[in-house]
Formats: C-alpha cells, structure tokens, sequence
C-alpha cells in the first residue's frame, strides 16, 4: 500500500494539465480505480483486519484525495495567471484610430441660424412635418381652390384626421407660423428650422429639404425691419459685409406686400462664391435664396388674432442651398446619399459649436 500511495503521489506532482489530473484520479478513486478496489475489499474482511488493514486503506484514499486537490488548485491558480498574462493591457499605448461620426452640413446650419437669431431675440419653434391642410395651406390664405395648391407638388396621404382634414407632408416650413401664434398669441419673434416635403426631384431638388422660418409678430412692424433683419442674418451668417442683396417684388398668397430676397454670386473657377456685385464687372449671378413678406392680414386672423392690433413679417429659406453656399458644396443629392466619404470630407466635428463670441463659422 506504500507503494501504491508512492506511485500515486509521484503521478500527481507530475500531472501538469488538469486533463492528466483528472486521468489519474479516475485510475485510483474512479469506480474501476485501483484505490476504490481497495476499498471493496473491506466487506470480507474479520474485523480484526478491518482494523488495521482497513485504517491504511483509508488513511491511502484520504492521501491520494488529499494530494489531488492540492494539486488541482495549483494547476488552476497556475491558469488563472496565465490568462490574466494574456489579457494584459497596456494602458499607456495610444488609442488605436476609429471612425467618427461628424455633424452634417444641413445640422451645423441650423445651429448657425439658432445662433444667429437667439442673438436677435428669435426662439426656435417646431412644427409637425405631418400637417393636415388647414395649417399647411387654409390659414395661410391658400383656399381649397387656389392654384398655389397645386403648385406645392404636395405629398398626400390617404386618410384624412378626425376634423376632416386632408393629411399631408409640411410643403413648407410656414405652417409653424399658424401654430405659434395660435399657441402663444403675440407678440412673436421665432425661427422654425426643420424638414419639407416636394414631389420634385432633380439635380437641384430633392423630394426631402430644409427650410427655416421665421415670424415676427408686434405692433407697428413694417417692411423696414423685414429688410434691416434680413441683412442683418445674412452678413452674420456669411460673416461678411461684401455681400449684396436684391429685393424683388413677388407673390406669396400668405404675404402682401410679397418679396423674394436674391443674393449675388461671383463665379470662380466654375464655383458659385458669395461676394461681389452686379457692377464689378466680373462673371457672376443672382441666385435666389429666399421668400419673404408682410403677413397677410387674413393669416393674422385665421390664427386668431387681430390684424388691425398686430401686423409683421415673414421668411421662409432653403438651409441646404445656405450650406451649399457658404460651404462650397456643389450637389444637392450628395446631402441625402449617406456617403461616408461624403460625410467625412464636409462634415463638422461635434466641437465645432458655432457662437457669435467664437465664430459663426465651423
Ligand atoms: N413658404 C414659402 C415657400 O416655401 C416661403 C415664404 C415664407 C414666403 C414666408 C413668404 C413668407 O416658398
């Protein structure tokens, strides 16, 4: 039996994964095992032999356990630092480089305009781009009837809402102009940044667009503010006085008198470049950037309030042709494609948030 234990413990120290462990604690204390054949033998036996040969049989099994599980601690405390070894991390190497997400064009505009206009006392309002038509077209003096209805190329959806309303995709970014004075009354300054639907599509128009709104509602407000306001944004906007602006008489059935506001291009290398004017000379153009106006009475009062007490003006503005613009971006599509390399070249970092004390610009 001491040879035994002596084999046994010997195999043990020298069972170095816990697969050969396991093998050997099955050859002595398994149900074949050598040990555990011993240990049968103590039914036959006097009593007088269980005393003494049964105690060594015993005090053999208790050994070998003994020795199994120390080793098998062992061997597991000895994989445990080999895998804590290998999971190491060295903290101090540089982060290895991964993609970014950055903001797009369109986003860094409207927070350049919300900045803009905060400064000037404006809020930012929102508005559903799921409208019904009372909002899109009846209050801003567009009759069931009227041609401007047709000339929206509207998105419409087939079940009308529980009022009866037609139910359609915002044509225009005016609507927000009814629901704020109908929630807060007057006076109003607001911008409405925010998404438009046309069913247009070319290299110049795209079904989904931007546009930004703005209103203001006071007494006593006239066209002078309309324009001082409008040049006002844009310089701040293209942080440059060198810009020049046209005026052009319009119509827009929500405003009267109506204007539509050009701004003037040079044409540099084939790209549009804000700046110069029509009489430098030098190869340009006018492109148009927005629609604007004196609120029409008839507006003022479909949303609920008095025409002869308030009186004010409005804009509405494509964003993206403003990104376009200012940050040289020849193609609409372009906007709307998810074009990661797109999306890297002309995208902001999250950082760049512009303020008027840091800088308009990203
Ligand atoms: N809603 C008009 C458009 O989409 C723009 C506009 C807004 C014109 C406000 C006048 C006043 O073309």
């Amino acid at each position: 039996m001491e040879q035994v234990q002596e084999l046994a413990l010997a195999r043990i120290a020298a069972s170095d994964d816990l697969a050969a462990l396991e093998a050997a604690r099955i050859d002595y204390l398994g149900k074949q095992g050598s040990i555990s054949a011993l240990l049968k033998t103590l039914g036959a036996m006097t009593p007088e032999q269980r005393q003494s040969e049964g105690r060594a049989i015993h005090e053999l099994r208790e050994a070998v356990s003994a020795a199994l599980a120390s080793r098998k601690a062992e061997l597991e405390n000895a994989a445990l630092d080999a895998q804590l070894a290998g999971e190491r991390l060295d903290m101090s190497l540089p982060a290895p480089p991964r993609l970014e997400g950055s903001i797009h064009p369109v986003s860094q505009v409207m927070d350049e305009l919300a900045e803009i206009f905060a400064d000037l006392g404006f809020a930012v309002a929102t508005g559903p781009e799921i409208e019904d038509d009372w909002h899109n077209f009846t209050a801003l003096n567009i009759p069931e009837t009227h041609p401007a209805r047709a000339m929206h190329d509207t998105f419409y959806f087939d079940r009308a809402d529980a009022g009866g309303h037609k139910m359609l995709l915002r044509t225009h970014t005016s609507p927000v102009q009814i629901r704020t004075m109908v929630a807060d009354g007057a006076p109003v300054r607001i911008i409405a940044p925010g998404r438009t639907y046309r069913s247009d599509s070319d290299a110049t128009h795209t079904p989904m667009f931007h546009q930004v709104e703005g209103l203001v509602i006071d007494r006593g407000i006239h066209m002078g503010h309309l324009k001082w306001t409008l040049e006002t944004f844009l310089k701040a906007f293209f942080e440059t006085d060198d810009i020049h602006l046209r005026l052009r008489p319009s119509y827009f059935p929500f405003t009267e008198p109506s204007a539509e506001v050009d701004v003037w291009y040079r044409l540099e290398k084939g790209r549009r470049v804000l700046g110069g004017s029509p009489d430098d000379g030098k190869d340009g153009g006018w492109m148009e950037l927005l629609g604007s106006g004196m609120v029409h009475p008839k507006v003022i009062a479909a949303a609920g309030l008095d025409p002869q007490e308030w009186q004010g003006f409005a804009f509405g503005c494509g964003i993206d042709r403003l990104a376009m613009l200012k940050y040289g971006i020849d193609d609409l599509r372009a906007f709307f494609d998810g074009d990661l390399r797109w999306l890297k070249h002309y995208g902001f970092s999250a950082l760049d948030v512009p303020t008027l004390s840091g800088g308009i610009s990203a």
